[in-house]
C-alpha cells in the first residue's frame, strides 16, 4: 500500500518538476530497500519487485522528459528554404528574373553563325569511347600525342571526351552519302569537354568547345581561313586581323593554330594588338577520312576546334574562367 501511494506521488513529481532526475535522487528508494529484511519472508520478493518496478517506471518517465527537453532546444528547420535562411539574408533572384546562362546564350549565337554559313550543328557527347576520342582520329594506340588529351576514364573503359573532335568520325560517317551525291559535308559540334587539369583563371577541368568539319572534292586551306575569319568577325561584330602558325595534331596535316589580333576595343585577356590563339585547325588527315570510309584521293576537308569560354571572355571582358561554372549570382546577373 505504502508503495502504491509513493508511486503516485513520485510519478506526478517527475512529470511536473523542472529537474525530473532530481526527484529520483531525492526519493530515497534506498530506505525502501532497507525495509525488505524486516518483512516476513513470503512478502519480501513481492515487495522487492514492486520497488524495482517503481524505479524503472520513474527512470523511463525521466528519460522521456529529458528527450523531450533536448528536442525542444533544436531550432525548427525550414526544409523548403534554399539555404540557411536563419543566419543570412537570402539573395534570391525573383522567379520572373531568371536568365539563360551566359555560356548557353553564347553557344546559341555561335551555332547560329555557323548554321547561317551552311553547317549542320550537333551537340557533342559527354561520354565516349577510345575509338572516337583517339583511334578514329589517327592516334594509334600508345601514341604520345594521347598524353596531350589527358582526361577521365570510367572503370569500364569509357572516356569523358577531352575534345569535341570525338564527334568527327560520326559526322563524317553519317553524311558521307552527300559526297557520293555530289555534295559536301559541313558539320559543327559543340559541347562540354573534360581535361585532367590544375584549375586556375585560364584552365578548367570542364569547359566547352566548338568544332567544325568540312569535306568536299576540292576543299582548301584558303576556304578554311575564310570560314574562320568570317566567323570571328561576325561574332565580335568587327573587322579582325588573323594569322596562323604551324602546330601538330594527329588528325590534321598540315596542322595550324589560328590567332586573332586583339582589337583594342575588346576587354579580357591580353592587351590591344596582342595575338590571341583561338583554336587549332588544319586539313583533315587522310587516315581520318579513310577511317570513316571516305576515299582521301577523291575528297579532302578541313577541321577546327577551339574553346568557347575563351571567345566569350574576350567579348565580355571576363577575367576568370572559373566564373562560368561557379554558379555565382553576382556574375550571372551581369548577363541579364
Ligand atoms: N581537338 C583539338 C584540341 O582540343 C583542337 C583541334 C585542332 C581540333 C585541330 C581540330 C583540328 O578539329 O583540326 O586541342
Amino acid at each position: 500500500m505504502q508503495i502504491e501511494k509513493l508511486r503516485e506521488v513520485l510519478l506526478k513529481r517527475v512529470e511536473t518538476s523542472d529537474s525530473p532526475r532530481e526527484v529520483l535522487r531525492a526519493a530515497e528508494l534506498r530506505d525502501l530497500y532497507a525495509e525488505i529484511p524486516k518483512l516476513p519472508s513470503d512478502q519480501r520478493k513481492d515487495f522487492g519487485q514492486q520497488i524495482n518496478k517503481l524505479k524503472n517506471d520513474l527512470e523511463e518517465k525521466i528519460v522521456k522528459r529529458e528527450n523531450a527537453a533536448a528536442s525542444a532546444k533544436v531550432e525548427p528547420i525550414d526544409i523548403t528554404a534554399p539555404f540557411d535562411i536563419n543566419s543570412s539574408k537570402p539573395e534570391l533572384l525573383p522567379a520572373t528574373d531568371g536568365t539563360v546562362h551566359p555560356l548557353s546564350r553564347e553557344i546559341q549565337i555561335i551555332s547560329d553563325i555557323f548554321a547561317r554559313m551552311g553547317f549542320d550543328v550537333v551537340e557533342s557527347r559527354q561520354l565516349d569511347d577510345d575509338y572516337h576520342m583517339f583511334t578514329s582520329l589517327n592516334f594509334p594506340p600508345n601514341h604520345p600525342a594521347r598524353d596531350n588529351f589527358d582526361t577521365f576514364w570510367t572503370e569500364d573503359g569509357f572516356v569523358a571526351p577531352a575534345h569535341t573532335s570525338t564527334m568527327q568520325n560520326r559526322i563524317l560517317k553519317a553524311n558521307k552519302k552527300k559526297l557520293e551525291e555530289g555534295g559536301q559535308i559541313a558539320g559543327v559540334s559543340i559541347g562540354r569537354v573534360f581535361r585532367n587539369e590544375d584549375i586556375d583563371a585560364t584552365h578548367e577541368h570542364t569547359f566547352y568547345q566548338h568544332e567544325g568539319i568540312f569535306v568536299s572534292r576540292d576543299a582548301t586551306l584558303g576556304q578554311m581561313l575564310g570560314v574562320l575569319r568570317s566567323f570571328f568577325e561576325t561574332y565580335y561584330a568587327q573587322k579582325l586581323r588573323v594569322r596562323t602558325q604551324p602546330s601538330y595534331f594527329p588528325f590534321v596535316e598540315p596542322g595550324l593554330e589560328f590567332a586573332i589580333e586583339k582589337p583594342a576595343a575588346l576587354g579580357g585577356a591580353g592587351k590591344g594588338g596582342e595575338w590571341l590563339e583561338m583554336l587549332g585547325c588544319g586539313m583533315i588527315h587522310p587516315n581520318v577520312l579513310k577511317e570513316a570510309g571516305i576515299d582521301p584521293t577523291k575528297y579532302r576537308g578541313f577541321a577546327w576546334g577551339g574553346g568557347v569560354e575563351r571567345l566569350v571572355m574576350l567579348k565580355y571582358n571576363i577575367e576568370d574562367l572559373r566564373h562560368f561554372e561557379s554558379g555565382k549570382l553576382a556574375f550571372l546577373r551581369k548577363f541579364r
